[in-house]
């Protein structure tokens, strides 16, 4: 019969074994969790390029579709350039940011960066019934990555467009200059988000746009994730408030610039 002494030494000898197993596993997980960030972050900047490939080509057919028009023809082509230009700085700094590397931070004004993105878009809002109220205060500024801050507040327009349609309403952008926060709000009166719903839509490849009714495009779920990591990043907050039926309301602090 193995005396306690043994019995000691054969359970201090499995306890060591199994230790070594969970640090191999940990080492494992470790490992999967880096490349499961690395396949969102690639989903993520396809997402954002295809935020702008979907006006980049309107541009271009139209451009394509009156040849005679020359001056309707070149502004399109402008706009077709300024989107190409506006992809690869988004791509350029998305995959720096899936790389861990820091991007340089500026101070832009918040209204050119607004205006920025109503060039991109491609489709009038007024078209779809939607009346656009921008209160942004000359001259204030945010710091941060720009292209990054661009293309959060894109899909937040983007979002609220979305619940908007078929009907239509208002999307209004405000901004407000706090003592310690720029605070930006992006609101609708669109559809509004089920109360079930609002614990998960930050969350990676939540989406409720799975009709293909002819106004809707399906989503991936992957524009709010977007959002918030990026605002994460830049030490920021985001929230929402709504209510559904009357519309929805995000808020963005940003630290002072
Ligand atoms: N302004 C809004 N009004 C109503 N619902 C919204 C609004 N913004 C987001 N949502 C809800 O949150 C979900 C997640 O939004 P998110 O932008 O992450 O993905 P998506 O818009 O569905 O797809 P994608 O952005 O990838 O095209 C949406 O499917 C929708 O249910
Ligand atoms: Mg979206």
């Amino acid at each position: 019969m193995a005396s306690i002494t043994e019995k000691r030494l054969s359970l201090h000898r499995r306890i060591k074994a199994q230790d070594s197993r969970n640090e191999a596993l940990k080492s494992q997980l470790a490992g999967l969790q880096h490349l499961a960030n690395v396949g969102t972050v690639s989903h993520m900047i396809a997402h954002e390029i295809n935020n702008l490939l979907t006006p980049l080509k309107s541009y271009a057919s139209l451009a394509l579709n009156h040849p005679d028009d020359a001056v309707l023809t070149e502004k399109a082509l402008q706009k077709t350039a300024a989107n190409c230009e506006r992809a690869s700085k988004v791509a350029e700094s998305l995959l720096a940011l899936a790389d861990g590397q820091t991007q340089p931070e500026q101070t832009s004004r918040l209204d050119e960066l607004v205006e920025g993105i109503f060039t991109c878009l491609c489709r009038d809002f007024g078209k779809d019934g939607i009346s656009v109220d921008i209160r942004i205060p000359e001259g204030l500024t945010v710091r941060g990555v720009p292209v990054q801050i661009q293309q959060v507040l894109m899909n937040l327009i983007l979002n609220a467009r979305d619940a908007m349609l078929p009907r239509g309403g208002v999307l209004s952008i405000g901004a407000t200059q706090k003592a310690d926060a720029v605070e930006i709000v992006v609101a609708d009166t669109g559809q509004g988000i089920a109360q079930t719903d609002l614990d998960s839509i930050f969350e990676t490849f939540f989406t409720t746009k799975t009709e293909k009714a002819p106004a809707q495009h399906s989503g991936t779920g992957l524009g709010l994730a977007f959002c918030k990591m990026i605002v994460d990043r830049h030490g920021g907050h985001i929230s929402v408030e709504s209510t559904p039926g009357q519309g929805s309301r995000f808020t963005i602090t940003l630290p002072p610039s």
